[in-house]
């Protein structure tokens, strides 16, 4: 199993109290997540558990979490479990299709769905496990199915823009921010919110949690999109973007090159690239670029934007917890 248990540790390492507090929250929702991928058939239960029990960081449950710290009164122990199984079903329903709209080969370190099966068991999966969403957010209110459902409708949006790429009229940067801010940063504030939102947080510390979802979310998604440049060990295949010609932040800005050496990276990128050996000619220019120097200056930049919007929270350890997923997010590509 592909668990990157890091940023939770990282998260929770300030107060031990807290921490077990964050933990036995945490593995409570993990038996949840496994329970709400039980499915009518052993072979639709297996198929809908694959991806969850694959692993992954968990990164929205552990926000909803942390957030539903920092409202006016307790949380309750099992809202704040079903808010967190609303956004990870979502996340990883949505990572099913993913991976078939970029022909993924790995996901979470371990075969994708759609290479293990094929595009249409992925397909309808995901389809399942966002009903599955559905029925819990529910659970939780009008209010709460209100905001899943617009959030929704921004991460598919986000990636319809990015299948369908800038327009002639569109700044190319300036479109993949967008896209990143509908396909990632959405769900990841509505994560942040929705903890608020069990605590019956002020709309103060609500509009705070929501801006601060969403600026981490684009920069956990930037620096997500270095690491599919620099790194051999992410569980992912390395140059999946590359391969079907997703931009992100290192090569749009090689992109604005006019520097002649280099040329051979700028026709490699205006080619799509899918042999192989071009892929790995591609990543080794790439890793070698000022470019990922830049972009990595770009996550730090936008990591301390995220930072600050933290300021009207009111202080201790779950305060504490979201400022140093700050610097994780910064650590992971650097
Ligand atoms: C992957 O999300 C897709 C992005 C939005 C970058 P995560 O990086 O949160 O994936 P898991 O859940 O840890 O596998
Ligand atoms: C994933 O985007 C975003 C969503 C699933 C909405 P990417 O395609 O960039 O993420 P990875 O690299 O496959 O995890
Ligand atoms: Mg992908
Ligand atoms: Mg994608």
């Amino acid at each position: 199993m592909f668990v990157d248990s890091a940023m939770a540790a990282q998260a929770a390492a300030v107060d031990s109290q807290f921490s077990d507090r964050v933990a036995a929250l945490l593995e409570g929702i993990e038996q949840q997540l496994m329970a709400a991928a039980v499915a009518d058939t052993a072979f639709a239960t297996q198929a809908a558990q694959h991806i969850i029990s694959a692993g992954g960081k968990r990164f929205r449950p552990l926000l909803v979490v942390l957030s539903s710290m920092l409202g006016q009164r307790a949380a309750d122990d099992d809202e704040v479990a079903r808010a967190a199984l609303v956004v990870e079903l979502t996340h990883v329903a949505s990572l099913y299709h993913d991976d078939v709209m970029d022909e993924a080969e790995l996901r979470r370190g371990a075969p994708s769905a759609n290479r293990r099966w094929d595009n249409n068991v992925a397909i309808l999966v995901g389809d399942l496990l966002f009903s599955r969403a559905s029925s819990i957010v529910a659970t939780l209110g009008v209010e709460y199915v209100t905001l899943q459902a617009e959030t929704f409708a921004r991460l598919v949006q986000g990636q319809l823009a990015e299948t369908r790429g800038p327009q002639p009229d569109d700044d190319p940067l300036a479109h993949y921010l967008a896209v990143v801010a509908d396909k990632t940063g959405s769900l990841i504030a509505t994560s942040a919110r929705f903890g608020g939102m069990v605590a019956g947080a002020s709309d103060e510390v609500l509009a705070a949690l929501s801006a601060y979802g969403e600026e981490i979310g684009v920069v956990f998604q930037l620096s997500d999109d270095i690491i599919d440049i620099a790194s051999d060990t992410a569980g992912k295949t390395p140059g999946t973007d590359l391969r079907a010609g997703v931009p992100t932040l290192p090569t749009l800005l090689a992109q604005r090159s006019t520097d002649p050496s280099d040329a051979r990276l700028l026709s490699l990128l205006a080619g799509g690239i899918d042999d192989d050996a071009e892929v790995a000619e591609a990543l080794g220019l790439l890793r070698a670029h000022p470019v990922l120097a830049e972009a990595r200056a770009e996550v730090a930049r936008r990591a301390e934007v995220a930072r600050a919007h933290l300021a009207p929270l009111p202080e201790g350890p779950a305060k504490d917890a979201l400022l140093a997923l700050c610097d994780t997010v910064i650590t992971r590509s650097a």
